[in-house]
């Protein structure tokens, strides 16, 4: 060789080396320590240097060098892969009582009580790895425990699956256990781009995982993200933790990932804490678990208690309840929303999932029931996770007779019969008619729902019955309802009024940007509501202004005042507005200072009112006017009275303060006029 190209390919290799060093302690960084120091960006032109010097000089490429995550060769088929033992799976427990009855024979089994390790059960993946003198050799799927599937080139493409140990003295053998996953936003990603290319949708993250796993191309599974962690020893030669917690000490110290929510737990009160807040904050992690699992931490312990043929007597899983279940597609119906949309939805044989008894779930779209492929009367898989609104995932085709039917979209909207239009486009069918009865309910829910005006005892089917009535027409008609109108609603006696009657007054007193998105102006979310709010300060002056000078706003474009100009445009808004100020409905940033018969009036209430709380008899004294203070003095004009009053009764009587008891003082929230003070004492 020429000394020049010796010299290149001398300082070609250094810079490979230090090219491979980065890389690694910065996938290091990113994937097991989640803490990267470098961007994306960066990340990536190292590894594009590394790739075209390797390319340049091929005999400086290596089998566990970073960029051999990506490509590889496609495997015809994969090979068989006999793992060093048995990859046990494990039993279950669905409640607290069989958890204790586990750990009643765990106790019995050691003669003593055992500290344990918690930790989430990820629903994923399980594989199997082994690092040989510290180098990747193989990924296998569990298969049937004994023997896998050998899938070292995807497991290769895995960031989060170290080539090389990140040890100076790596055990000659490690055979560990993991899980592979998507995280949840990862899997949703991934989902938007299969629908903006109209190809199928992924069930679960699980089930696109384990296809991911067994591409045929490793550089399809190399451009998804998929996470691991890894949970147990099969085989380990060199080294010998004495403890679940030392062997996940010893993982993490050579750079495999485990995971942050495992806890050591000394006792089963602890354990039971573990599993109640594990369950708690199930949705609230990054990916998805179907339980916790409960191992028994010391290993001499762990071999004291053997497993059986399937299961080790050491661990269990605490299963929470399913979020999958199939049941039958009865038919499938479609719903109008408050902005005209119509909805397919699902009617459902009955089924319980994810805690509760589902009968109806959504179908989002037609195209989502085409894509879906969904017929009427399929046996279909059902989800219900969390809050989320309970979906229709795929049919099970294995499971038809043949006499299931395609669903065909109505022309005419089921409620008001107006023909349904679908814009060039766009995925949504729409009722047109501003008044279609689903319209204006779906407005008033929204309107007294959650996020918006917040009018608790206002749901759904009070606003129907309250529309059925012609009490309301609009969402403004909501704060004149009168107490003997409310006495009209079935179910709604003394209490049940009192308490709507106080949650409308409280409403009014809600901050502008809770009205502007109760309004339900399209495109105009909570957080445009704000920055609307925020810039404007008062409903009057958005109204006033310009699409340029909303659109001007931080955070709102041209879509958003567009839509916004055209809803303050309509007289109907016009009439709204002048409505929910007459109402003393608070318009601008100040508290609006209501004013009604109890005007100047200061209130004082002492011991316990049965209709209604101190926090609600405040909101409504403050509604009409009045002012409530916690000191008796001359100037209190009145001291409500309640169950058990303390020594404020005796002073009031001193100072020739006017009291009220619950009934007077009902009756004057009601408009009464007050009995002439000295007459009420
Ligand atoms: S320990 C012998 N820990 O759950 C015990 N498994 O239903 C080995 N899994 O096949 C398993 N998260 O794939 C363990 N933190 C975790 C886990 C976990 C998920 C999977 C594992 C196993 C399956 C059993």
């Amino acid at each position: 060789m020429h000394s020049a190209e010796e010299a290149e390919l001398a300082t070609a290799k250094g810079r490979v080396e230090e090219l491979r060093a980065r890389i690694e302690h910065h996938s290091h960084r990113y994937y097991v320590l989640d803490a990267p120091e470098i961007s994306d960006a960066e990340f990536d032109q190292l590894l594009r240097e590394l790739g075209t010097l390797e390319q340049r000089h091929p005999e400086l490429l290596t089998p566990d060098s970073p960029t051999q995550r990506v490509g590889g060769v496609a495997a015809a088929r994969f090979a068989p892969a006999k793992h060093s033992s048995r990859l046990l799976s494990l039993d279950n427990v669905f409640d607290g009582e069989e958890l204790s009855a586990w750990h009643d024979r765990v106790v019995k089994g050691l003669g003593r009580e055992p500290s344990y390790v918690c930790e989430p059960k990820i629903d994923g993946v399980s594989v199997a790895v082994v690092y040989e003198r510290g180098i990747l050799i193989r990924g296998a799927t569990r298969g049937d425990g004994d023997v896998g599937e050998d899938v070292t080139a995807n497991v290769r493409t895995i960031r989060g699956v170290p080539t090389r140990l990140r040890t100076a003295d790596p055990p000659a053998w490690l055979e560990v256990r993991g899980e592979v996953f998507l995280r949840l936003a990862d899997f949703a990603r991934l989902n938007k781009e299969l629908g903006e290319a109209g190809k199928p949708l992924l069930a679960n993250p699980r089930n696109a995982t384990a296809g991911l796993l067994r591409q045929k191309d490793p550089s399809v599974t190399a451009a998804r993200p998929i996470s691991v962690y890894f949970h147990g020893l099969i085989r380990i030669e060199g080294r010998a933790p004495a403890s679940y917690s030392e062997t996940l000490a010893l993982l993490r110290e050579v750079g495999l990932r485990t995971h942050p929510e495992s806890k050591p737990c000394a006792t089963m009160d602890e354990v039971r804490a573990y599993v109640t807040d594990m369950e708690a904050r199930r949705h609230a992690l990054e990916h998805e678990i179907d339980g916790a699992v409960i191992k028994v931490d010391r290993l001499a312990d762990a071999n004291e208690l053997g497993a059986t043929s399937k299961f080790p007597r050491w661990a269990i899983a605490y299963k929470f309840p399913a979020e999958e279940q199939t049941t039958k597609l009865l038919d499938i119906q479609v719903s109008v929303g408050r902005t005209g949309a119509v909805t397919p939805f699902a009617v459902l044989d009955p089924v319980r999932v994810g805690g509760v008894t589902i009968s109806m779930a959504t179908l989002h779209n037609a195209e989502e029931v085409e894509r879906k492929g969904v017929l009427i009367g399929d046996s279909v898989v059902v989800r219900r996770a969390g809050e989320v609104i309970p979906e229709v995932v795929a049919p099970i085709p294995s499971l038809r007779k043949g006499d299931e039917r395609r669903f065909v979209m109505p022309t005419d909207c089921p409620v008001c019969g107006t023909p349904i239009v679908r814009p060039e486009g766009e995925a949504v069918a729409r009722c047109p008619n501003l008044q279609c009865p689903a319209q204006v309910l779906g407005r008033i829910v929204h309107f007294a729902g959650r996020g918006a005006m917040d009018i608790e005892h206002l749901g759904e089917r009070t606003a129907a019955e309250l529309l059925d009535r012609n009490l309301i027409a609009t969402p403004a008609d909501i704060f004149y309802l009168t107490a003997p109108q409310i006495g009209q609603l079935p179910g709604f006696k003394d209490r049940a009024i009192t308490n709507l009657e106080t949650a409308i007054a409280e409403a009014k007193n809600r901050p502008i940007d809770r009205l502007l998105y109760g309004f339900g102006i399209r495109h105009v979310g909570a957080s445009a509501a704000r920055a609307l709010a925020d810039a404007f300060g008062s409903i009057d002056r958005i109204a006033a202004s310009s699409a340029e000078e909303i659109a001007a706003v931080d955070g709102v474009g041209d879509v958003i005042a567009g839509a916004a100009r055209a809803f303050f445009d309509r007289p109907e808004t016009r009439e709204l507005l002048e409505k929910l100020r007459r109402a003393g409905v608070r318009l601008d940033e100040q508290r609006a200072t209501p004013s009604g018969h109890l005007d100047g009036k200061t209130f004082v209430i002492t011991g316990t009112l049965a209709a209604l709380s101190r926090e609600a008899a405040k909101s409504r004294i403050e509604a009409l006017g009045g002012k409530v203070t916690s000191g008796l003095s001359g100037k209190t004009d009145y001291l409500v009275v309640g169950e058990s009053p303390g020594t404020k009764l005796d002073k009031a009587t001193k100072l020739g303060v006017a009291t009220l008891d619950e009934a007077a003082f009902l009756a004057l929230l009601a408009g009464d006029q007050p009995a002439a003070a000295d007459d009420a004492s």
